[in-house]
């Protein structure tokens, strides 16, 4: 297969940028063999909809419910490894002075391919947080799904420090990634689907302040109309090529 060619006027543009963002979604992570929250309803986990068990009502009437599953999909990602797009990004942000990464992904990934610059829109699978003050907390869950973790300040139940169905987002983070997209002169938008709100604005915040806006994804999408350009294909495939054909180095 023939490597993807990245359009000049692109690779013009980022050797000369300062400020990048991306925003990232689940695509990214399938080549790595990470489910979707839909596809992660396999097995015993068939049963249930995502919309019975990712929300505070699930939790507060099955927390034990709730943590299994959270334990399911954290060993699920454990067994995944960063792929190809995950590395490229990383050394995109070696290159370019002020680069920020925003994902919708809870996987972590990113941080393992060794991303720096990252916010995460949507929470992290491998983090809790108290269920009734909505504090962080350090010391992790345990392993085994049998005793329910407990905020070690206020004895409360602990849960997943993850973004549910009907959440807001925290607003820190949410101010920072629509700072990013204000300012970027290139925007990326890979591997989502471009649908969930209020991350799927940042793209048209980014056009709107000027930026030059490329997806990455296999799949037009709702966005694909407005974009400067669309690269069709896997972002483990055109992401390299990305990289390679920008700086000439091989991810
Ligand atoms: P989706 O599952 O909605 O979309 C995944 C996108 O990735 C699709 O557009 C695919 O075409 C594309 N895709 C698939 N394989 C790809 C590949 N190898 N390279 C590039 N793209 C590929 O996932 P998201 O857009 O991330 O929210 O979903 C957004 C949010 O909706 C999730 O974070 C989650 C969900 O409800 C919360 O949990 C709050």
């Amino acid at each position: 297969m023939s490597e993807p060619r990245i359009p000049a006027e692109l690779i013009h543009r980022l050797r000369s940028a300062r400020r990048v963002a991306v925003l990232t979604g689940a695509g990214i992570s399938a080549e790595s063999g990470v489910p979707t929250f839909r596809e992660a309803q396999t097995g015993l986990w068939a049963q249930y909809n995502p919309e019975e068990l990712a929300t505070p009502d699930a939790f507060r009437r099955n927390p034990q419910l709730v943590w299994d599953w959270y334990l399911s999909r954290q060993e699920r990602v454990r067994l995944a490894e960063p792929n190809p797009g995950h590395l490229a990004l990383v050394e995109m942000e070696r290159r370019i002075a002020d680069f920020t990464l925003i994902t919708q992904n809870v996987d972590g990934l990113h941080r393992r391919a060794g991303s720096h610059q990252i916010l995460e829109l949507h929470g992290n699978l491998f983090r809790a947080k108290c269920f009734s003050e909505d504090c962080p907390v350090e010391n992790p869950p345990p392993e085994s799904g049998e005793i329910l973790p407990r905020c070690p300040q206020c004895g409360g139940l602990l849960r997943p420090d993850v973004v549910w169905f009907g959440e807001m987002l925290p607003a820190n983070i949410l101010r920072a990634a629509e700072k990013a997209a204000t300012q970027a002169e290139v925007f990326f938008s890979i591997g989502t689907s471009a649908l969930v709100y209020p991350a799927a604005d940042l793209p048209l915040t980014a056009l709107t302040a000027g930026a030059m806006v490329v997806e990455i994804n296999p799949q037009p999408t709702p966005l694909s109309p407005h974009v400067t350009f669309s690269l069709n294909g896997a972002a483990g495939v055109v992401l390299p090529a990305l990289i390679a054909q920008t700086w000439g180095i091989v991810a």
